[in-house]
């Protein structure tokens, strides 16, 4: 199975060697308007694969993403120290409008899986300009909220010392400052967080709570100081979103999606827990968020809606 990357920096070409070391797919192609950039990440990363599992990857150009199941659009720039997501917008933007239709021309039924931030509105860019190609919408997924949901978990499974893959917890809304760890629904081994913190005698006060999620809110913008991207996080979280559609796992993930509804906001892209396998998305799933976090990805939300209409495509 085929998947292409459209956009060979750290993100897209960390990415595709996460799938070279872990198998996933049988082809790589990595295009980017660097060419020279796209050829040295192809070859550099060839010279993993004797050490992992046979597969073939290598520069092209867009004819060369065709029969791609999936291509991973991670081109754009991304944010310089202190800058937010949302600054990246325009200059992303003008990107999306000359390289998504061209994805779309030679690999008409590959499912678009965007990076690129910020990423929940990207997404949209990206859906709204494959659906003038004719794409479906439940093509157009985001990597979204999955890693700061990763974050999250790894986080809680520290503080209760356990691994974070016996956690289940959701961050959702904008992949970014607004964006909301749903705390009433995290669950271990079906208890509460307060039952399980009970049960172990490990304390779960205000001050755990809001050192967790300041961790989990600011955790690029920290990396991002001291070595100027994050990548590895990212790249790992698109590799195991490429092994659900490759292999049609049927996954719940927070990823990011056109959504009809979410908390009363109309017709939005935003990172909620979804069902999606081989063909994209299947579902949005709603959470029984309590009053507070409902008020805050109403909040998350409206943000993501205003800057979703004050893009000029
Ligand atoms: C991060 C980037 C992918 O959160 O936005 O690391």
């Amino acid at each position: 199975m085929k998947v292409s990357v459209v956009g060979s920096g750290f993100v897209g070409s960390t990415a595709a060697y996460s799938l070279v070391m872990q198998g996933i797919g049988r082809e790589i192609v990595l295009v980017d308007h660097v060419k020279a950039r796209a050829i040295a990440e192809a070859a550099d990363i060839t010279h993993a694969v004797p050490f992992t599992h046979p597969l073939t990857i290598r520069a092209g150009d867009y004819p060369d993403v065709k029969r791609s199941a999936v291509v991973i659009i991670s081109a754009g720039v991304g944010q310089k120290p202190g800058e937010s997501r949302l600054e990246l917008l325009q200059r992303n933007a003008d990107v999306f409008r000359d390289c998504i239709p061209k994805v779309i021309e030679h690999a008409p039924d590959a499912v678009l899986l965007v990076a690129s931030n910020p990423v929940d509105i990207m997404t949209h860019i990206a859906g709204e300009i494959a659906a003038e190609c004719g794409v479906p919408s439940s093509r157009v997924i985001g990597s979204g909220t999955t890693l700061d949901t990763a974050r999250f978990r790894s986080l809680l499974g520290d503080h209760f010392g356990i691994d974070s893959r016996h956690i289940h917890s959701q961050v959702i809304g904008e992949h970014g400052d607004s964006e909301v760890l749903t705390w009433s629904l995290a669950t271990i081994c079906g208890l509460s967080l307060e039952e399980f913190s009970e049960v172990r005698g490990i304390e779960l006060n205000d001050a755990v709570r809001k050192s967790i999620d300041e961790r989990v809110r600011k955790a690029a913008y920290r990396i991002i100081e001291g070595k100027g991207a994050t990548y590895y996080g990212i790249g790992s979280a698109l590799a195991r979103i490429v092994d659900v559609v490759l292999h049609d796992q049927r996954s719940i993930m927070t990823i990011c999606s056109r959504i009809e509804n979410v908390a009363g906001i109309e017709n939005i892209t935003i990172s909620m827990p979804h069902l999606f396998g081989g063909e994209g998305v299947m579902a949005s799933i709603p959470l029984m968020l309590d009053d507070s976090e409902q008020a805050s990805l109403k909040a998350s939300a409206t943000i993501v809606r205003d800057v979703i209409d004050s893009i000029s495509l």
